[in-house]
């Protein structure tokens, strides 16, 4: 039987990357994108599915009570996305992050009560690693896990661990056939150029420097976005009700030791480095125990691996100037005027 998806927040980086990898891994799916088309949200990255019979896009808001409880009518699962994603925006104005992140998940959450009073319907919540706040640099073999309490130190994560904690207790209290995961950093193709690799790669193809943070020993878990899309896929098909699942590369980096990675992928050295004053509350390390996503569901990362994955992303970069430069300028906002019409 062919299987509808709900996904929402597809026009974004890990959305656009999971509604492309769906279509070719899953032929009997068929994904609705509910996006609402924020800064960071781009029908362009999904430009090449116009006409695609088993993707349709909805422009839309998680807040509209009326509208997604009739798209989670329409379809058998829900995978929930849509979020304001970027730390350094959430310190700049943490109040949309409350509202789409906190009061959009709970939204969300009473539609598929709404549509689905039997909880049939499983749902599967996207969050991050940054719940947790973070860990020392001095002590490497802890890491994050399952168990692990929250403790966000950002208004971003703070906002996430909201969304998880209304979603364990839709759980508990509803009984909705609910999972949440908590992913590490992802890399790949289609992500917004404020994040920290399309922002130096591009940065580094325009000839201008490359912004690093405080001393650069933060450490961050990177995983390909497509690894990410491929442990969701297996929560959404496998995983149990209730449950929660880390999700990680095994792949820690400083982000000194990226920065290197990257100007050595590109030819650049040392003096393309601008050492700007460090983000506020900035974490020093994430890193996940993935054993359980492992154990249970037979997923573990396999396009990760640096520095092949990394030199492939770079590459993408690369060869897209186009998608980044309209996506930095602003551009691709005419492109949505043209395919839906006003914004
Ligand atoms: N990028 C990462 O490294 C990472 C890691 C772990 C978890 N996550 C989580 O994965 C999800 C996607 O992250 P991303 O990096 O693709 O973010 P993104 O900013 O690229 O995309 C977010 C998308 O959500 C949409 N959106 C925002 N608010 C909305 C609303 N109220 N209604 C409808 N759509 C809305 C935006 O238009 C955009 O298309 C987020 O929930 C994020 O917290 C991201």
């Amino acid at each position: 039987m062919s299987t509808r998806i709900l996904l929402t927040g597809g026009a974004g980086f890990i959305g656009s990357n999971f509604v492309r990898f769906v279509l070719r891994e899953r032929p009997d799916c068929s994904i609705i994108n509910l996006d609402s088309l924020t800064y960071s949200g781009n029908p362009e990255s999904l430009s090449d599915l116009d006409g695609e019979p088993r993707y349709r896009f909805v422009h839309g808001n998680i807040l509209d009570l009326e509208l997604t409880t009739e798209l989670i009518k329409e379809c058998d699962v829900v995978v929930h996305m849509a979020a304001e994603s970027h730390v350094d925006r959430s310190i700049i104005d943490a109040r949309p992050f409350i509202e789409s992140n906190v009061l959009g998940t709970q939204t969300l959450l009473d539609a598929l009560r709404r549509a689905d009073p039997d909880n049939t319907k499983r749902f599967v919540h996207v969050s991050t690693d940054e719940v947790f706040g973070d860990l020392p640099l001095d002590q490497l073999e802890v890491k994050f896990t399952e168990a692990t309490p929250f403790a966000p130190s950002s208004p971003y994560s703070a906002s996430k661990a909201g969304s998880d904690m209304i979603v364990r207790a839709y759980c508990h209290t509803f009984g909705i056939n609910a999972c949440t995961t908590n992913c590490s950093n992802n890399f790949g193709p289609y992500q917004f150029p404020e994040k920290v690799i399309p922002l130096f790669v591009t940065n580094l193809i325009e000839g201008k420097k490359v912004p690093l943070y405080g001393d650069g020993k933060n450490v961050r878990d990177w995983l390909h976005v497509e690894d990410h899309c491929e442990a969701l896929l297996a929560v959404l098909e496998k995983g149990a009700a209730g449950e929660t699942y880390c999700i990680g590369g095994n792949n820690e980096r400083s982000n000194l030791e990226l920065t290197h990675s990257i100007l050595a992928a590109m030819g650049k050295d040392e003096s393309s480095i601008e050492y700007v004053t460090d983000r506020l509350g900035h974490d020093r390390r994430y890193a996940i125990d993935a054993t359980k996503i492992k154990r249970d569901l037979g997923w573990e990362p396999t396009r990760s691996a640096w520095p092949g994955a990394l030199e492939n992303t770079i590459k993408w970069y690369v060869e897209n100037e186009t998608w980044w430069h309209r996506v930095k300028s602003g551009e691709y906002l005419s492109y949505y005027e043209k395919q839906y019409g006003g914004r």
